[in-house]
């Protein structure tokens, strides 16, 4: 009795000695579960939206028509820049690229495109965007031309080379729009952090916010260390 009174007098008493007021409580307790899907979704719209390079890796895959490479996957760089505020991604299409080649046969025309943080680490947050490409053969019909122009050149100066509708461009060049269908997140390491779908409702809604990202990395032996 006397045990059990004194274990419940210890319960009753933990909190308050071990943190000095609530605040510190709620932020010890929850910190280390906190990233909820909205946040999630937010640290995501921030990696691919203020990404500097804005340059992700492009998933495609082969067309399944009994060549040599038929349904294999192919994985490799791709310019983008995030020009509209749903997250829908401005592309511009070159036909001669590989991954244009495996688009173009996709039924969608599938893609996926995914982005990490500026050092990427397994404790870093990184995004998977799964979508399809819609190509605009006719440069007169792309929604607000000129805002999308302006801000891909902001984001790939050296893009100005191969515009499409550019007489002595490099090569024939399309613009086209990504929109993401599915949109899945891992936030660095499982417990800390949210890992799995977004959904894509909410990924459209988030807003950037550069104030979740600290870029700085820390290496995982360090972290275990802290
Ligand atoms: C709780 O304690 C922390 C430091 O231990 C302090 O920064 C914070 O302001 C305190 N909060 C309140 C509400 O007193
Ligand atoms: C996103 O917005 C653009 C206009 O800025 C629109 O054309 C596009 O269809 C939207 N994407 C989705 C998936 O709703
Ligand atoms: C993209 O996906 C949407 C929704 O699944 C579909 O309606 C549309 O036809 C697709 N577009 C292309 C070019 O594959």
């Amino acid at each position: 009795m006397l045990l059990q009174l004194s274990a419940l007098l210890l319960w009753l008493l933990l909190p308050t000695l071990t943190c000095c007021n609530e605040s510190n409580a709620r932020s010890a307790l929850f910190k280390s579960n906190s990233e909820t899907v909205y946040d999630a979704a937010r640290i995501a719209r921030t990696l691919v939206d203020n990404s500097k390079l804005s340059i992700g890796n492009m998933a495609t895959i082969f067309p399944d028509d009994g060549s040599e490479l038929s349904s294999y996957p192919f994985s490799m760089q791709e310019y983008y820049a995030s020009c509209h505020s749903n997250g829908s991604l401005t592309l511009i299409f070159l036909p001669i690229s590989r991954h244009s080649k495996n688009i173009i046969h996709g039924r969608p025309h599938a893609a996926s495109i995914s982005v990490t943080a500026t050092v990427p680490a397994a404790s870093r947050p990184r995004v998977s965007l799964l979508g399809n490409v819609t190509v605009f053969t006719e440069t007169s019909k792309v929604p607000d031309l000129a805002t999308i122009k302006e801000c891909y050149l902001a984001k790939h100066p050296d893009a100005r080379w191969w515009l499409p509708d550019d007489e002595d461009a490099a090569h024939l060049a399309y613009w086209a729009r990504f929109d993401p269908h599915a949109v899945y997140f891992v936030g660095g390491f499982g417990g800390l952090h949210y890992i799995g779908y977004i959904p894509l409702e909410v990924y459209q809604e988030a807003k950037a916010d550069v104030g979740l990202l600290d870029d700085s990395y820390t290496p995982f032996r360090e972290q275990v260390q802290q």
